[in-house]
């Protein structure tokens, strides 16, 4: 029998009408079989203040609860001026802190984005794998699901109508699991020899 696979899904956009948001909806009719993605909802994460990082806000404990309970995690990003949301970024930090019990460390993590524009969130989805660079996360690398002309894709309701999109997203889902069971292979495997 194989054991439960929980993906957390975060999505960097606050707006009702979000694509990213309605990508990551999406992504959950789209997991393999034996797999949930939940997802993590930024709204009531307040602005990152490190006067408060040891004794965080309850949105930010519930967060980085669900992070470390997850065997994987999908970040679904707009750009914002070539870059991530601040949005995004702000949670990224809280869950990072305080210093030496980030809740980032080692996690299995992909990517996605929509764009209304041409290059479907390319250079924020660069950016952010920079920012896994520091955490330690363990980025997949292919497929890169960026989601350009965004509007066309959704239907009047904004659900994902578009099916290569949606094939595209399903291979990612597929690779990421994958990904992280070869991840905990390793770990069980080095803990086993040591
Ligand atoms: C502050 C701001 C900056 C933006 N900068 C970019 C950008 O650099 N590149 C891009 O393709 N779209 C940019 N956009 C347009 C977004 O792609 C578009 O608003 C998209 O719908 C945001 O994602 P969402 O639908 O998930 O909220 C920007 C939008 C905002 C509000």
């Amino acid at each position: 029998m194989n054991t439960p696979f929980t993906i957390l899904g975060i999505a960097g956009s606050l707006r009702k009408a979000s694509f990213n948001r309605a990508v990551l909806r999406a992504a959950q009719q789209l997991v393999p079989e034996g797999v949930t993605l939940e997802i993590f909802d930024l709204a009531g994460i307040p602005p990152f203040n490190q006067d408060e990082e040891a004794n965080p806000p309850e949105r930010v404990a519930q967060l980085k609860a669900r992070i470390r309970a997850a065997d994987a995690i999908l970040l679904v990003t707009p750009e914002y001026n070539y870059s991530i949301p601040g949005v995004l970024k702000n949670a990224i930090d809280w869950a990072s802190r305080p210093y030496g019990d980030s809740a980032w460390e080692e996690k299995p993590v992909a990517v996605m984005g929509a764009s209304v524009g041409a290059m479907g969130t390319a250079r924020a989805q660069y950016h952010l794998r920079q920012v896994f660079v520091f955490l330690n996360m363990y980025p997949l690398n292919r497929p890169e699901v960026m989601i350009a002309n965004a509007a066309r894709r959704f239907d009047e309701k904004g659900n994902l109508k578009d099916e290569d999109t949606k094939a595209h997203i399903r291979d990612l889902l597929v690779a990421l699991v994958a990904w992280a069971k070869h991840h905990e292979r390793g770990r069980r495997a080095s803990a086993g020899s040591s």
